[in-house]
């Protein structure tokens, strides 16, 4: 009986398609419509591919850059009173990244830094939840319009990748709205490949953020790249836009970030860390990676004067704070100090929760929150 009943439905349902030229012409357009999204659906994925496969080359060659750099010191010794760690040749062995293409402006990448431990993956997720809520460039909006995009982002992964861990950054990040990945000119997944040895939370993370500074990953034309660890949330849309924005300005920087904002007990960071670390710029910051910007004050002062004092496992972003306590080096700061850079666009506040809506309604010019649990 119930078997009859189904055949009756479908050949009514037939004959009446047939008989309903109206009915009939809508479906076919209907189809047909649906064939050209997923024909350009398959054109874009195959010119995505292509781009990813024949990006651009590198501008400069790294011996040029070498070069470019010596100069530049040789120059400031003839200025400025140099410290005698300042040198060109006790890190020139590392090979330094090209520049963007002969200039500077706009924001390249978003660098998420990532270990494999499970108290950093739910980090990461919980973040990218917040994402999906305010994406990170709106229609309209400048400079990263929809689908019309220079900044990369890119998962850097500590150690070597299994294949599953692979799958599970891709997956968060397919996962992830269409509306927020058509934000990224592409995504990529590199390896710092880092031994787990050396993996505590000083040192590893310096050496990882050094795999950035040095090249040696090979970020494509870094010019500013946002480094954004897995607990830093947007608190609200269009903030890949404002990081962009602050990244044109006609006065370059090097490194762009927040103070201290959390509620401190003081006397307890000043006993562990120092005074200097109430100023530090914490290391969610953007850094103009362009090989003869940040990453040659990198090389060329802050490391070798860490190695004098014996400080060179200190976590990476008090690397400065601690610089600047030597009274010693006050000479040579004069000259660089307009280089770093204070902003309230990011706020570092370690170990606060806090509610996404009020901090976004008391802190106007804020886009992303560092440390603590968003609810
Ligand atoms: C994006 O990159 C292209 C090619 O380098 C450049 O011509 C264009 O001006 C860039 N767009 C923005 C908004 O920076
Ligand atoms: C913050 O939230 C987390 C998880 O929701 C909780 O475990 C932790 O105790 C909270 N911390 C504070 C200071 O409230």
């Amino acid at each position: 009986m119930h078997k009859i009943y189904n055949i009756q439905y479908t050949q009514r349902t037939h004959s009446r398609l047939v008989s309903n030229p109206i009915m009939y012409g809508r479906i076919t357009r209907y189809v047909l419509f649906g064939l050209c999204i997923w024909m350009g659906y398959k054109i874009s994925i195959f010119v995505q591919l292509v781009r990813h496969n024949y990006g651009s080359p590198q501008a400069v060659s790294t011996a040029k850059l070498v070069t470019l750099l010596k100069t530049l010191t040789l120059t400031e010794t003839a200025t400025v009173t140099v410290p005698s760690y300042i040198t060109s040749t006790a890190y020139s062995t590392v090979t330094l990244a090209s520049p963007g293409n002969g200039h500077n402006h706009g924001l390249s990448h978003i660098v998420i830094p990532v270990a494999f431990k499970p108290s950093q993956l739910i980090k990461l997720e919980r973040s990218l939840k917040w994402w999906d809520v305010h994406p990170p460039c709106l229609d309209g909006s400048w400079p990263n319009r929809p689908g019309e995009t220079n900044t990369t982002l890119t998962f850097l992964c500590y150690g070597r990748l299994t294949a599953g861990q692979r799958t599970k950054l891709q997956d968060l990040y397919w996962s992830l709205n269409w509306q927020v990945r058509r934000c990224f000119q592409e995504m990529e997944i590199r390896s710092a490949d880092l031994d787990d040895a050396s993996d505590n939370h000083n040192k590893g993370s310096r050496a990882m953020f050094e795999s950035i500074t040095s090249g040696n990953i090979g970020l494509k034309s870094p010019r500013y790249v946002f480094w954004m660890e897995p607990d830093a949330v947007p608190i609200r849309p269009d903030w890949l836009n404002a990081l962009d924005r602050t990244c044109r300005t006609d006065e370059k920087f090097w490194v762009k970030g927040s103070t201290l904002r959390h509620d401190l007990n003081r006397q307890v960071l000043v006993q562990r860390y120092g005074q200097s670390f109430l100023y530090h710029i914490n290391g969610n910051a953007i850094y103009n990676m362009a090989a003869d910007e940040y990453p040659a004050f990198y090389y060329n002062t802050l490391l070798p004067y860490l190695d004098t004092i014996g400080k060179r496992h200190s976590h990476f972003d008090t690397s400065l704070a601690i610089y600047l306590q030597d009274i010693e080096n006050v000479d040579h700061w004069r000259h660089i100090g307009h280089h770093f850079q204070y902003t309230e666009l990011i706020q570092n506040r370690w170990g606060e929760n806090y509610s996404v809506h009020e901090r976004a309604i008391k802190y106007p010019n804020t886009y992303i929150i560092h440390g603590g649990v968003p609810q």
